[in-house]
């Protein structure tokens, strides 16, 4: 597969994720041994960014982008995006550090890609797909954003806030990362929005969501309340061309 998708780069993003990185790294390395691993780090307060160190010091597919400080998970990826387009990665990788994406389903999203996805989305919501362990509230709380995408901007994706997903670099290149504000975990609507309205080919592929056993979830209030007005300022201000017809890119 690999001789179909050239380069593959993992960008992981952390924040006080010490205990968990380890262990995601190592299953990563085992299930996917081609790929490389950019460990994209917020300046965490308790050391992810030093133990971040120590794995790539062992290992030659292991890089880190420290960052200043919490600048949020869209920002992070955004920097990561970058270094792998510059490093001429051919596919870039979106995972969480907590284990909630388990590297071994990686292959489906990769395969997907080398089908002919322009993104695959690694879907809870999609037939096959589940999630495991989650509070009903915070399930709850997915459910809902998803209906309010759904609704506002008019997607054909069951799980717009996923957050396993395999990009092209073609896809990053022409959706234009310099113009995404998106800071918080409303960053995968905007480049969902953004591939779609390019007319680029969007797979979901089921997966099972696996709620973290270690350390704690970074979704906040201004987490929330982000995603709220972004996406309905999208949702009003593509209003427009979504009643005249089918988007064009
Ligand atoms: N660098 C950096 N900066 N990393 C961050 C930040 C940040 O500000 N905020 C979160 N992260 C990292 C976490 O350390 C973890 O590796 C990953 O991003 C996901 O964060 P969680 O806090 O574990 O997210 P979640 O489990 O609540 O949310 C999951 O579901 C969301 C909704 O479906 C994730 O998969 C999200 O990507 C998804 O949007
Ligand atoms: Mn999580």
């Amino acid at each position: 597969m690999m001789e179909t998708l050239g380069r593959v780069l993992v960008v992981v993003p952390t924040y006080n994720e010490r205990d968990n990185l380890p262990a995601i790294v190592e299953r990563l390395r085992a299930a996917v041994p081609y790929a490389h691993v950019l460990v994209a780090d917020d300046n965490s307060p308790d050391g992810t960014g030093e133990v971040a160190d120590r794995l790539a010091a062992g290992d030659e597919q292991v890089h880190v982008l420290h960052r200043p400080g919490k600048q949020g998970l869209g920002a992070a990826y955004i920097a990561g995006f970058r270094w792998g387009l510059d490093e001429g990665f051919d596919v870039l990788v979106e995972m969480d550090a907590d284990g909630s994406h388990q590297p071994e389903e990686l292959p489906k999203l990769l395969r997907a890609v080398a089908e002919g996805a322009d993104l695959a989305i690694g879907s809870r919501y999609v037939p096959g797909g589940k999630v495991v362990n989650w509070p009903q509230r915070r399930e709850l709380l997915s459910k809902g954003a998803n209906v309010y995408t759904r609704v506002m901007l008019g997607l054909p994706v069951r799980d717009a806030t996923a957050g396993f997903r395999a990009y092209r670099a073609a896809t990053l290149e022409k959706v234009g990362l310099a113009g995404v504000e998106s800071q918080g975990y409303c960053f995968q609507v905007d480049l969902t929005l953004r591939t779609s309205r390019h007319g680029l080919r969007v797979v979901e592929v089921p997966i099972t969501f696996v709620e973290r056993t270690v350390g704690k979830s970074k979704m906040s209030g201004k987490v929330m309340s982000e995603a709220l007005w972004r996406i309905g300022l999208w949702g009003v201000t593509g209003l427009p061309g979504r009643l005249k017809g089918p988007r064009r890119p």
